[in-house]
């Protein structure tokens, strides 16, 4: 006889998927790891949608969300559905905000629990969150991956920002290590919201993929009464991408120098 927990590795027996250097989907190529059998088993599903996120980033989120179990969550950026499916399982109702119209079309049919609302996230955010604070609502998940220019990460999180939550609300931003991400999580207002007591930017560090740092997971905790002590953005990984950064800069000269001489030299 199967223990319990043996019986649920049977029914969601899930597949390795690696996406090695020679992979000939180029999109995908020199990722590695994409998904494994336990990540089939937490979520309970033989077939995984898409996921745009490391390994170490998958089990970190459900980590989160399994100890959490948000009875509300907010996701801004969905796509193909990879953060939504964990979303959907462990949250009892999720709000999904995507730009893209495919969005609900690929997805609603799957997730019940999801409402799915299309347009920038700018404009559909600020309502939200002044209604799910009228009705006392307990939001305790938001994940933020749309626009990922620095501004668009700034705008998105002051609009989260303006929530004072009832239950610990946690703020999950993906691509943390990208430059110009990181830029946008730095100018937002974290302080002016005194119900924010940490802000960790490097939660799960990124990685260098293609020359440019991409991805990483920052996380923002927000408690239900007001922080009385020291409050600064902390980022545990800051002179690792500093370093980084530096290497690359210093990789890309040697290049630039060859172009130079190949357009003086007119040659390929
Ligand atoms: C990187 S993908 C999200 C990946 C997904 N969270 C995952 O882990 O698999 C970013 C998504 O954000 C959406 N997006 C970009 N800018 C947006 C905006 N201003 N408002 C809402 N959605 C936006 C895009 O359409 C895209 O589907």
């Amino acid at each position: 006889m199967p223990t319990l927990d043996e019986q649920t590795a049977l029914d969601f027996p899930g597949e390795i998927t690696i996406h090695y250097d020679d992979d000939s989907d180029l999109g995908r190529a020199g990722q590695g790891l994409q998904s494994f059998p336990l990540m089939n088993v937490a979520l309970r599903a033989r077939k995984l949608e898409y996921w745009l996120m490391s390994p170490a980033e998958q089990v970190a989120l459900v980590f989160l969300l399994e100890h959490l179990r948000p009875k509300v969550a907010i996701e801004i950026g969905t796509r193909f559905g990879g953060s939504l499916q964990a979303l959907a399982q462990f949250c009892d109702r999720v709000y999904s905000i995507d730009i893209d119209p495919d969005v609900p079309k690929r997805l609603a049919s799957k997730f019940p629990n999801v409402e799915f609302l299309t347009g920038r996230s700018d404009d559909l955010l600020p309502p939200l969150i002044d209604r799910l604070q009228c009705e006392g609502t307990e939001l305790s998940f938001a994940l933020v991956d749309g626009d990922h220019s620095t501004d668009g990460v700034r705008k998105d999180l002051d609009n989260l920002l303006r929530f004072r939550p009832t239950v610990p609300l946690y703020i999950v931003m993906h691509d943390s290590s990208n430059p110009v991400c990181r830029e946008g999580l730095r100018r937002a207002k974290w302080a002016a919201n005194p119900c924010v007591h940490a802000v960790e930017l490097d939660f799960v560090p990124g990685t260098v993929f293609r020359g440019k740092l991409w991805g990483g997971l920052a996380l923002g905790i927000l408690l239900p009464h007001e922080r009385s002590g020291r409050f600064e953005i902390t980022a545990r990984s800051e002179l690792t991408l500093r370093s980084l950064r530096s290497q690359q800069t210093l990789g890309l000269l040697p290049r630039a120098a060859r172009k130079v001489k190949r357009m003086l030299l007119g040659t390929h």
